[in-house]
């Protein structure tokens, strides 16, 4: 983990204050931490030119403070978060097998939220609101999106591997169906599927592994809050699977 700098340890402590949760303000340093990127790549390509910089590395996914309680669906965004629902919603290729269960065709709103950025499709800065000590007119950016594409719409312009690390393999489009289902129901809820674990409790396992609304999700297995495990996995990768799966 890198070392942050004494003023953004002062709003890390500050926002976790108010947020009354320590474990909050480990995203800033990470990398979806948006107002630190320059800092923390050691490089000023990026907030401002790249992205738009909203002074506040939390309202990238979450509602602005002044905005707490207000409905971003009625805007077009995901129920509960700053982001909007990306257009090709319906259309994801979800994962699906002959032995699947439970055949989904829409992500939930939480797997929503990650895929607005990582599905490539809509720009890493294209939130509902924007917080309001934040001066539009200054705003020079490119609103680039995270894919691995060679054009101006794109990181992928310089995070093709040569410039800049790719991004390509954090891009992972709306075709899911090499990807680990989301969006169904936990199969080993009261013990239904004996390949399944019974949950620790209702949010899932003792482990830090959760389930959402009985489901699985993109943030059963990552903790997008916690940047100490390795690809921001709830447990480490060896010990993830058999959280759920017997075998
Ligand atoms: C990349 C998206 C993203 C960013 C940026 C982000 N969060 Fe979160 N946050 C989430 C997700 C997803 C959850 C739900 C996680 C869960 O259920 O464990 C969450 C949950 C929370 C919670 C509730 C924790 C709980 O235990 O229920 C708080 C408080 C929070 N975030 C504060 C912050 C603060 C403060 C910042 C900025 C320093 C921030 N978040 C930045 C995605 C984000
Ligand atoms: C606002 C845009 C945005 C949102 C929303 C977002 N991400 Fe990311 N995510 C990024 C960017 C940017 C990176 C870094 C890409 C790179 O390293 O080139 C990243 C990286 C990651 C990584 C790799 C971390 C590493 O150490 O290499 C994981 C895993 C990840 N995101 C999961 C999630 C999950 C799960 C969610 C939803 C809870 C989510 N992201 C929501 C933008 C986003
Ligand atoms: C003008 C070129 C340029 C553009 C455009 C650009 N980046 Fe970067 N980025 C860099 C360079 C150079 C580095 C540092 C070298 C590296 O990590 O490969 C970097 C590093 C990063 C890192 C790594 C930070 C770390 O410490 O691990 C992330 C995350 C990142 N960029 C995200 C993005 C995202 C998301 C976009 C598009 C919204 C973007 N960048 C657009 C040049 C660029
Ligand atoms: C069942 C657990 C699980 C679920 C669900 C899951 N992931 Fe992952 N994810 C992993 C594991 C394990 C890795 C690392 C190994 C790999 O790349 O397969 C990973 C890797 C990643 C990476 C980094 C790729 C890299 O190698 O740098 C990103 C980004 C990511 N996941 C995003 C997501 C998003 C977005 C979702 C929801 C659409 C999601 N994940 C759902 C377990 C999961
Ligand atoms: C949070 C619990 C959970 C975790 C953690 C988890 N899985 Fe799963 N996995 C499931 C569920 C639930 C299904 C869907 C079962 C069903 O509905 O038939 C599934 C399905 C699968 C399938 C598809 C099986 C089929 O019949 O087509 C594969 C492959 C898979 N998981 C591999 C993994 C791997 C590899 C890991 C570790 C990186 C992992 N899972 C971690 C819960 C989990």
């Amino acid at each position: 983990m890198k070392i942050l700098t004494k003023n953004r340890l002062g709003l890390a402590l500050a926002l976790c204050i108010l947020s009354g949760s320590v474990l909050a303000g480990t995203i800033l340093g990470s990398k979806h931490d948006f107002t630190g990127l320059n800092e923390r790549a050691e490089v000023t390509a990026m907030s401002g030119l790249a992205f738009a910089d909203y002074g506040n590395p939390c309202v990238y996914c979450h509602l602005p403070p002044e905005k707490e309680g207000a409905d971003s669906s009625e805007l077009g965004g995901i129920p509960g978060w700053n982001r909007f629902t990306p257009a090709v919603d319906s259309a994801y290729d979800l994962y699906d097998s002959r032995n699947l269960d439970n055949k989904v065709k829409t992500p939930s709103p939480i797997s929503l939220l990650c895929l607005s950025c990582h599905d490539g499709t809509l720009a890493v800065d294209m939130t509902v609101f924007k917080p309001d000590t934040w001066n539009s007119s200054e705003d020079a950016s490119l609103h680039l999106r995270l894919n691995g594409g060679d054009s101006l719409m794109n990181c992928g312009k310089c995070h093709n591997g040569i410039a800049a690390h790719s991004i390509e393999i954090k891009h992972i489009g709306t075709d899911l169906q090499n990807d680990h289902p989301i969006s169904m129901e936990y199969a080993g809820l009261n013990s239904k599927d004996p390949d399944f674990r019974p949950v620790d409790h209702a949010y899932g396992f003792d482990n830090g592994v959760k389930i959402y609304d009985n489901k699985v999700e993109c943030a059963s297995c990552h903790n997008v809050h916690n940047p100490d495990v390795n690809l921001l996995l709830r447990t480490g990768a060896e010990r993830l699977c058999e959280t759920c799966h017997i075998k």
